[in-house]
C-alpha cells in the first residue's frame, strides 16, 4: 500500500509547527498548509534550517489538503467552518482528518470550553460526511501543549490520545504518531470521546497556571 501523504493545515502556528518538527524528525515528509502560500514556504524554511532536513514544505492550505490523505487540523476553533470549506474541493475519500483542535475560552482566567451540541471531532465529521461518507475524522493531541510538543531537544514523554468511529483510520492516526519519540499512543474510544480530551486539555491549562509550568500534560498507568 502506498504511504500516506501528511498535511497540516495550521501547521505554521504554535501547535502544528511542533508537530510538523516532531513528524519530520521522526522522517516523515510533511506539507504546512496556510491561508498563504508564501507563509507556509516562509515557515517550511524556518523549519527545515531548524531541523536540517528537506522534509518539510509549505504551501496554502487547499494544495497541501489535495496532496495529503492524512490532514491533521491545527487552527482556531473559531477558524474551522472557513478552514473546512477552504480545503473541501481539495478532500478526496479515504482522507483521515485529524482534529488537534480545542474550543477555548477564558473567563476570569480560567479556561473553559465552549460547550457546543457536539465535540469539535463530530462536527467536523458532520461538515465533511456531506462532502463523503467515506472521509474519515480522527481526534488527537489536544491533550499536550505546544511548547511540549516543540522540544524536540527532548522525547515527547506524554501520552497521546486518540479517539475515532472508523478502526482503520485509528490505526493509521496511531501508526504514523507511533513514530514520534517518547509519546505512547491510547486508543480513546469513540470520536464522541473527542470532548473529553477537549475538557483534559483545559485541565492541563489549569495544573500549568497553578504551578507557573507549560508542559503538563497526561500519563496512564497501569497498562
Ligand atoms: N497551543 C497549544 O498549546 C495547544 C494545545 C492543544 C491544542 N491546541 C489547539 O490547536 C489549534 C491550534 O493552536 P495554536 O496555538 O497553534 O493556534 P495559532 O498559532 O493561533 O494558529 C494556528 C494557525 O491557524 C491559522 N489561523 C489563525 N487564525 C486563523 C483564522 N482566523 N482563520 C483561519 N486560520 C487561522 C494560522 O495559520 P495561517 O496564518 O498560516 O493560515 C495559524 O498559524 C487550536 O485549535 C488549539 O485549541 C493548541
Amino acid at each position: 500500500m502506498a504511504e500516506k501523504k501528511i498535511a497540516i493545515i495550521g501547521g505554521t502556528g504554535h501547535h502544528g509547527s511542533g508537530l510538523v518538527l516532531r513528524l519530520a524528525k521522526s522522517n516523515k515528509k510533511v506539507i504546512i498548509g496556510s491561508r498563504s502560500a508564501e507563509k507556509g514556504k516562509r515557515i517550511a524554511a524556518d523549519l527545515r534550517y531548524k531541523i536540517q532536513t528537506e522534509l518539510i514544505e509549505g504551501t496554502d492550505n487547499l494544495t497541501a489538503a489535495k496532496r495529503a490523505n492524512i490532514i491533521f487540523l491545527s487552527v482556531p476553533y473559531e477558524a474551522l467552518g472557513n478552514i473546512l470549506q477552504s480545503i473541501n474541493p481539495g478532500l478526496k475519500d479515504g482522507d483521515i482528518l485529524v482534529d488537534m483542535i480545542v474550543p477555548l475560552s477564558f473567563e476570569k482566567g480560567h479556561p473553559i470550553i465552549n460547550k457546543a451540541e457536539r465535540s469539535v471531532g463530530e462536527q467536523i465529521k458532520k461538515i465533511v460526511s456531506e462532502i463523503s461518507s467515506e472521509i474519515e475524522v480522527v481526534s488527537g493531541l489536544k491533550t499536550i501543549g505546544s511548547k511540549k510538543l516543540a522540544d524536540i531537544t527532548q522525547p515527547l514523554d506524554c501520552d497521546v490520545f486518540i479517539c475515532g468511529d472508523d478502526e482503520t483510520a485509528k490505526e493509521e492516526v496511531a501508526k504514523l504518531l507511533t513514530k514520534i519519540e517518547g509519546g505512547r499512543i491510547f486508543d480513546a474510544g469513540p470520536l464522541s470521546n473527542s470532548e473529553h480530551l477537549e475538557l483534559l486539555a483545559a485541565l492541563a491549562i489549569t495544573i500549568n497556571k497553578i504551578y507557573g509550568i507549560s508542559d503538563a500534560c497526561f500519563k496512564v498507568v497501569g497498562i
